[in-house]
């Protein structure tokens, strides 16, 4: 699976990075939009859902070590961060699982006692397909990822989501 999807990323890679550099061609690659809750706790795997949310959070993409994107929470620890249009040096970290949301800002910010937790919260991300509704775990999606991404049937978006927060 790992290795499948390496070499479908960098397929993929090749695909973007040969299309036309038209204008017209450039208005066809989709925007990457991140959307996600900030959970207002440590631990790991934390479920959003029984923890009180992180609000005003300032949380960073970081793909390969680099800050590609940022956003700040609203009052109920929800962000959206565009990544913008996706281009081959996006694709390749983000299909081989090197990108993710890391919370910039301390956790004693939202519960003063949590300020002795060292490390910060971060969460993998994964992209979410829009055909099958589902993730893009298998080599199915990735292909009809790849096909829709050329064929620009993406609606202008790449959808993706953050996977459950962890304290690292
Ligand atoms: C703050 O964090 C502590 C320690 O995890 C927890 O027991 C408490 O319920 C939290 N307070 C709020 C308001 O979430």
């Amino acid at each position: 699976m790992a290795a499948n999807s390496l070499l479908l990323a960098a397929l993929l890679v090749v695909v973007v990075s040969l299309a036309p550099r038209s204008a017209e061609a450039d208005k066809q690659l989709p925007l990457a939009l991140v959307a996600g809750v900030v959970p207002c706790s440590a631990g790991s795997s934390i479920n959003v859902a029984t923890v009180p949310p992180f609000p005003n959070a300032v949380v960073h993409m970081v793909c390969s070590g680099r800050v590609v994107a940022g956003a700040k929470a609203d009052e109920r620890g929800a962000f959206t961060m565009n990544m913008g249009t996706i281009t081959s040096s996006l694709l390749a970290p983000l299909l081989g699982n090197q990108c993710k949301v890391v919370v910039v800002t301390p956790l004693a910010a939202c519960n003063a006692s949590l300020a002795s937790v060292t490390g910060t919260l971060a969460a993998p991300v994964q992209l979410l397909d829009t055909d099958s509704g589902g993730g893009l775990g298998g080599l199915g999606g990735l292909i009809g990822l790849i096909g829709q991404i050329v064929g620009g049937l993406l609606g202008g978006i790449l959808n993706i989501i953050p996977l459950p927060f962890s304290v690292v």
